[in-house]
């Protein structure tokens, strides 16, 4: 007789890194059973930015609904008294904003602690690894993932889950920083990458030749020069079509960004490329990096927009990975707010 099929190995995650609060619950890193993103837009909208005090207030006021609805979805009651609901408890650790980092690593602790199972420290650029992996299950690997989010711009081989080399990165602004800094000076609100990628629609891409820095030779990427470009630009130009600023600032970035990363996966011999952050939301982004893979012959994964943004699900796929490697975290971990991309030993060993 052979042997029933192995359970699942179910994992809980939490995500507070920024101005999200989330948990999800995957089942071998690759399944997801329930996922909620509870976002504080609204809250930092007036501000016209994330105000890191608010932020934590929130994630401590949100922490227990949101992590009880994510337990409610899979079929899981709030205490999971006298059974084992998860196989582990895995929590964003860095980087991100201290305050906010603490209040989903505190939970995700204690519920280690109670249930007795380990607890998974993640790196939340290596969590948006994962978007693709988890809705695409059988994802030819390897894969070139463009990383683009508020914080961080980053071109990564993914060989296999943990298996990464970096292969660029911003030598100054993230992408989706110039996108919120350039909507901040055109006045379109915040944040700033949905409003410039609506406004666009409208607007003809041709109408400013803004500069693109293409650093020849290097996989690296500077997004600082072209914000100081349409500043400058508006400033004397003052009676331009706000749309065709958008439009034309748009197509700059875009154009950068696809062109280093078919670049990189030439250079690595990757299968294909895959979309990842806040900024892989961009409906021209996305157009054109499906274009130029097609004429590539190159595979081509865009997460959906809801798995490009910040959420548990990744962090939840990304702890499981680390999980079955062994490598759980001590509880006197704490929290890591300048983290970088998978720098070994970042996160300390249980
Ligand atoms: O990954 P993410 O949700 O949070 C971080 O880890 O930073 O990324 C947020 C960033 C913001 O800069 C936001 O303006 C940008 O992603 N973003 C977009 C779009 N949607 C979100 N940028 C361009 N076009 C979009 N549609
Ligand atoms: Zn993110």
């Amino acid at each position: 007789m052979s042997a029933p099929p192995a359970a699942p190995r179910r994992v809980l995650a939490i995500e507070t890194s920024c101005d999200e609060t989330a948990a999800s619950v995957v089942d071998d890193g690759r399944t997801v059973v329930s996922s909620v993103v509870s976002s504080q837009i609204d809250l930092h909208a007036r501000y016209g930015g994330v105000v890191p005090e608010l932020a934590s207030r929130a994630h401590t006021e949100l922490i227990v609904p949101v992590v009880t609805e994510a337990l409610a979805g899979a079929g899981l009651g709030p205490d999971g008294r006298g059974k084992r609901p998860v196989d582990a408890v895995a929590a964003t650790v860095g980087p991100g904003l201290v305050g906010a980092l603490l209040v989903g690593i505190s939970a995700a602790k204690s519920l280690a602690m109670a249930w007795e199972v380990p607890f998974v420290g993640v790196n939340h650029l290596e969590g948006h690894l994962y978007a693709s992996l988890l809705e695409e299950p059988d994802l030819e690997l390897p894969v070139v993932v463009l990383l683009v989010s508020g914080g961080h711009t980053l071109l990564v081989r993914m060989d296999a889950p943990g298996r990464y080399e970096v292969l660029g990165r911003t030598r100054d602004d993230a992408a989706g920083e110039a996108f919120d800094k350039v909507a901040r000076f055109l006045g379109l609100g915040y944040p700033g990458g949905p409003a410039i990628d609506r406004t666009a629609v409208a607007g003809d891409p041709s109408s400013v030749r803004f500069p693109r820095a293409l650093l020849e030779g290097s996989l690296d990427f500077s997004f600082s020069g072209l914000k100081t470009a349409v500043v400058n630009y508006v400033d004397s130009h003052p009676e331009v079509a706000t749309e065709d600023v958008a439009a034309s600032f748009q197509d700059a970035v875009v154009d950068v960004l696809v062109r280093k990363t078919l670049e990189a996966a030439a250079r690595s011999r990757a299968k294909g490329i895959c979309l990842a952050g806040g900024v892989a939301a961009n409906s021209e982004l996305r157009r054109r990096a499906a274009e130029a893979a097609l004429g590539a012959g190159l595979g081509i994964f865009l997460p959906s927009r809801a798995m490009c943004t910040d959420n548990a699900a990744m962090i939840a796929s990304a702890g499981y990975f680390r999980l079955v490697a062994g490598r759980t975290t001590a509880m006197d971990a704490g929290a890591e707010p300048g983290l970088g991309f998978a720098e070994p030993g970042s996160t300390r060993r249980a």
